[in-house]
């Protein structure tokens, strides 16, 4: 099949064409994903959560993400894989920026980064830009910012909108080749998408963005507790898998399972 590029989906920004993006973390996912047709996939920071078990994006590292990102693009045959740069692994200067992501194309064989930020990360977009390496911008609520910005709460209300239009062109002009928008009013994301030739990536942003994107573990059914508002859940993976690990389990008390046919 042939493989997306970044010029794909601003392709299909204009002709109206709305696209779906998932997190993947493995191989599993990234091929069953893959051959959905999902066109672009993010080894997200999330990772954090849905892998490693911690209960924020902050402490995971950049080699904890790497390894993830290897089994994604081994298994991958069609979709962009997206590289999520991890909190502190680009902040600090364009170049340690430059440093990190190029570690995620040589090293994890990714096909494109992303990072949380607005104007204050242009010079950060324009060296990876200007070096070859497509970013993904993330703007709106950044998890990575939580304790900067006081918990998780929707940014752009009110006075504050123009904050993120201003964020969106800024990251459009440095030369992001997409933008991940979150927790951010409708009629906001709505004008942005408007406004913007590069493609808007909505997670809690209203259905007015160019794509959408989901934790595949929220959208399936695997996180447990309440669910944010943004999620739909399409699946109930938790429950077919404790059910099958619960049969397994009394197959093996009973001596119903190994059977002949399992046996050598
Ligand atoms: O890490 C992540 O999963 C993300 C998406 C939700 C956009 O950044
Ligand atoms: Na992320």
């Amino acid at each position: 099949p042939r493989k997306i590029r970044t010029h794909h989906l601003r392709e299909m920004k204009e002709r109206g064409e709305r696209w779906a993006m998932l997190t993947a973390y493995d191989m599993y996912a990234a091929e069953v994903f893959d051959e959905a047709g999902i066109p672009v996939l993010l080894v997200g920071d999330s990772a954090a959560n849905n892998v490693y078990g911690y209960d924020s994006s902050l402490p995971v590292s950049v080699d904890e993400l790497l390894f993830l990102v290897r089994g994604v693009t081994r298994a991958t045959k069609r979709a962009l894989v997206v590289a999520d740069l991890p909190f502190g692994s680009y902040q600090a200067s364009p170049q340690q920026g430059y440093e990190t992501a190029a570690r995620f194309m040589k090293e994890g064989r990714a096909h494109a980064v992303k990072l949380e930020g607005g104007a204050e990360m242009a010079p950060q977009i324009e060296l990876m830009a200007k070096g070859g390496i497509p970013v993904m911008a993330h703007i709106g609520f950044t998890p990575q910012s939580e304790h900067a910005l006081g918990g998780y709460r929707v940014q752009g209300r009110g006075e504050t909108a123009e904050r993120i239009l201003a964020d969106a062109r800024a990251v459009q002009d440095a030369g992001a080749f997409a933008v991940v928008m979150e927790m951010v009013p409708g009629d906001v994301a709505a004008q942005v998408t408007k406004e913007l030739a590069i493609p808007t990536i909505g997670i809690g942003a209203g259905n007015q963005c160019d794509a959408q994107v989901l934790v595949w573990q929220d959208m399936m059914g695997l996180r447990t507790g309440r669910l944010p508002r943004f999620v739909k859940q399409y699946a109930d993976l938790r429950s077919v898998m404790s059910q099958a690990a619960q049969a397994y389990a009394d197959d093996v008390a009973t001596g119903a399972f190994p059977a002949e046919e399992h046996t050598f």
